[in-house]
């Protein structure tokens, strides 16, 4: 279950160095995903998908608002769940080798994971 409640993001959108002025990407995002749903996030380019999807899986920080999953603040549930959120970026090229058979780039992350788990079994 993930609930996104109010969130908002700016970059810095100003050249100068007393140039403050911020860009709003996200203003105000809200929805709630139960277990099983799926979400479509659709916009034209440079309304904030991406800065979004970023966000939900801890690579990039938030302005305002709140994120829940399963009930939990997401940074400390992103810490505890290693490993169960992943993703594929838009540009396939830069996430796997295209020189890789299908079986050897499913492969790379489940091998990680699992030498992973015999340094810390405290894992999930
Ligand atoms: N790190 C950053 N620093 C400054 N501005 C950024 C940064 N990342 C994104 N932006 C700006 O935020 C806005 C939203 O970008 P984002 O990549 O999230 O859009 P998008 O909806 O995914 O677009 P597309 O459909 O082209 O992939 C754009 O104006 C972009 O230039
Ligand atoms: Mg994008």
């Amino acid at each position: 279950m993930i609930t996104v409640d109010n969130l908002q993001k700016s970059y810095r959108a100003g050249s100068g160095l007393r140039d403050h002025t911020q860009k709003h990407v996200l203003t105000d995002v809200s929805f709630h995903l139960n277990d099983g749903e799926c979400l479509g996030i659709i916009g034209e380019s440079g309304s904030g998908k991406s800065t979004l999807s970023r966000i939900l899986l801890g690579l990039e920080t938030f302005d305002g608002g709140n994120i829940w999953i399963d009930g939990m603040p997401h940074k400390k549930w992103i810490k505890q769940n290693k490993g169960k959120f992943s993703v594929v970026f838009q540009d396939y090229r830069t996430s796997v080798n295209p020189k890789w058979t299908v079986q050897q780039i499913i492969e790379e992350p489940l091998n990680i994971l699992r030498s992973e788990k015999k340094i810390m079994p405290s894992m999930k």
